[in-house]
Formats: structure tokens, C-alpha cells, sequence
């Protein structure tokens, strides 16, 4: 019989890549400071696929923020390679939910660029732009601005412009987010397909339970804000290589659905709660 994993950290020998160790973010000062997050730990192994989920605004964003280096905790910290976060996470790349593709620059300027500002000479940007763009599925729209791309295409772009600093760790915030159903199951199968080529540690936020159990190896659950904390973590141990819509016809896809959502409900519940007495609140 299938048993679904209990909401523990799974133990694993590999060092991790990336480390939260209790940290707490607070956001102001004094009597009116809200903490998001409080002591939140987690480890992240090199080339393991870890999915958060939990409501909205529990502090998904936050925490990847924390690991990017563009917000200190206040309480705690991040560990990269077992150095202390400080200042931009040079092995991150991260991919947010809206693209920040620049609309004056080609396709294969906009992946160049990211290699550009960091010296590459133009020449030799534009050809490593043009095979990521390739490996993307992209070869024939090299020359296309922005707005002449679906928005499947658009994020194509976006996942080649992260991926070709060649970062270890991949911080990807709700990234199909504004994708139709039909787009996001597309991304989601080329996500896995460069992934399982060339292992990164991903760090993948997203709400929607279904992605996050077909695409990651971990899948860690947040409780609703304030004061949000990680309170499960689930291996999922299905088969690999996986594609995305067929995974979610497996049985045990279904168990690890039911046993995640059970840990999930009671938080979502609470997140529309605390909105609605939001919106009534004079
Ligand atoms: N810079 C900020 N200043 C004040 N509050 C913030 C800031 N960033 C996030 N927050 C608050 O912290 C909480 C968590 O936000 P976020 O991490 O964006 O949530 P999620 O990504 O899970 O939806 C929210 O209540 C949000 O309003
Ligand atoms: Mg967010």
C-alpha cells in the first residue's frame, strides 16, 4: 500500500546548497512591525527540485528573497555553499512571475544582455544566447521583439536569460503563474526536461498544489501569515522522467494530493479569512 511521506524533513547525507537556519523576517519597526516569516529553517541538496506552497502572503516571495540576498532576515540566516548570505546571491538565478524582458531588445539580445553585464564580449553572448535559445525551443525566433511572442515564447526567453549564467540554484517565484493551463503544463515539461539535463537546486514557489507535487522531489508547505512558519515537508516519490499532464493520472499522484492539501486546507481557510475581515475593516 502507498503511504504518503509524513510531514517531517527527510534525511539526506548530501550537504545542502542552500540553508535556512530559524530565520525570521520582520518587516518595520516598533509596535507596528509585522513579522512574515518566523524561524523558518530548510535545506535544499544540490540538484534537488523543492516546490513551496502554501496561502497567499504567507511569505513564499520573502523567503526566496532572503536566499537571493535582496532582503536581510531579521532573525536567523541563509546559507549558500555554506557561506552567509550578504549582498546578491551571484549562484542564484531567479525568474519572477511577470518577465522582465526588455521590449527594445530582440530575443537574443535580451538572453545576451544577461551575459553581457557581466563582461562577455557581445560576440561570443550573442552565440551562447543563440543555443539557450535553441535548447528552449526558440531557434527560429531569435529576432522577434517581445511583443511580437506568445506568452509561452516570452517566458522561454526568461528561462533562457536565468539559465544562461549557468547558475547552481534556480529561485523561480509563481513563474508559469500568468501561463493558460495548457501553456503551463508545456513549461513545466521543458523546465524538467533542462533540469534533468543539467541538475540545479530549484527552489520553485508556487499556489498551485497540482504543479508543485508534478514537478519537485520536495514539496514544503507554509502556514498562513502573520508569523508564517514551514510546517510540513513532503518527499514525493514518483518516477522521473515525468511528464507533467500524465504524472497527475497516477494513483499515489492523488495520495500525495490528499496528504498535502490536508496539511494545506486549514491555512488556506485562515489566509481568505484574515482577507475578508480585511476588506469589511473600516
Ligand atoms: N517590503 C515589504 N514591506 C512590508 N511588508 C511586506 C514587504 N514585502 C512583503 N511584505 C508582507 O509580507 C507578507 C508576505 O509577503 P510575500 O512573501 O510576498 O507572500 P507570498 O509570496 O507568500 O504571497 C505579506 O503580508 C506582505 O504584505
Ligand atoms: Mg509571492
Amino acid at each position: 500500500m502507498f503511504v504518503p511521506s509524513q510531514a517531517s524533513a527527510p534525511s539526506r547525507t548530501e550537504p545542502a546548497i542552500v540553508r535556512l537556519d530559524q530565520v525570521s523576517v520582520r518587516f518595520g519597526v516598533g509596535p507596528g512591525a509585522y513579522e512574515a516569516v518566523r524561524h523558518a529553517s530548510l535545506d535544499v541538496a544540490a540538484g534537488e527540485f523543492v516546490a513551496i506552497v502554501g496561502p497567499t502572503g504567507c511569505g513564499k516571495s520573502t523567503l526566496l528573497n532572503v536566499v537571493a540576498g535582496l532582503l536581510a532576515p531579521s532573525a536567523g540566516q541563509a546559507l549558500v555553499n555554506g557561506r552567509k548570505v550578504e549582498g546578491v546571491t551571484r549562484e542564484a538565478g531567479y525568474l519572477f512571475q511577470q518577465d522582465a524582458l526588455m521590449p527594445w531588445k530582440t530575443a537574443l539580445a535580451n538572453v545576451a544582455v544577461a551575459l553581457e553585464v557581466g563582461g562577455v564580449a557581445p560576440l561570443e553572448a550573442r552565440e551562447r544566447a543563440r543555443g539557450l535559445l535553441a535548447r528552449v525551443g526558440l531557434a527560429r525566433f531569435t529576432e522577434r521583439y517581445p511583443h511580437q511572442l506568445s506568452g509561452g515564447q516570452r517566458k522561454r526567453v526568461a528561462l533562457a536569460q536565468m539559465l544562461i549564467r549557468n547558475p547552481s540554484i534556480l529561485l523561480m517565484d509563481e513563474p508559469f503563474g500568468p501561463l493558460d493551463a495548457q501553456t503551463r503544463g508545456m513549461m513545466g515539461d521543458l523546465l524538467l526536461s533542462l533540469w534533468s539535463a543539467d541538475r540545479k537546486a530549484v527552489l520553485f514557489v508556487t499556489h498551485d498544489l497540482e504543479e508543485a507535487i508534478s514537478l519537485a522531489d520536495r514539496v514544503v508547505v507554509m502556514s498562513a501569515a502573520p508569523s508564517s512558519r514551514i510546517m510540513a515537508d513532503h518527499c514525493i516519490d514518483l518516477p522521473r522522467p515525468r511528464s507533467i499532464n500524465e504524472i497527475r493520472l497516477e494513483p499515489a499522484f492523488h495520495d500525495y494530493r490528499r496528504a498535502i492539501w490536508n496539511d494545506l486546507r486549514d491555512e488556506v481557510m485562515k489566509a481568505y479569512g484574515a482577507q475578508d475581515e480585511g476588506e469589511s475593516a473600516p
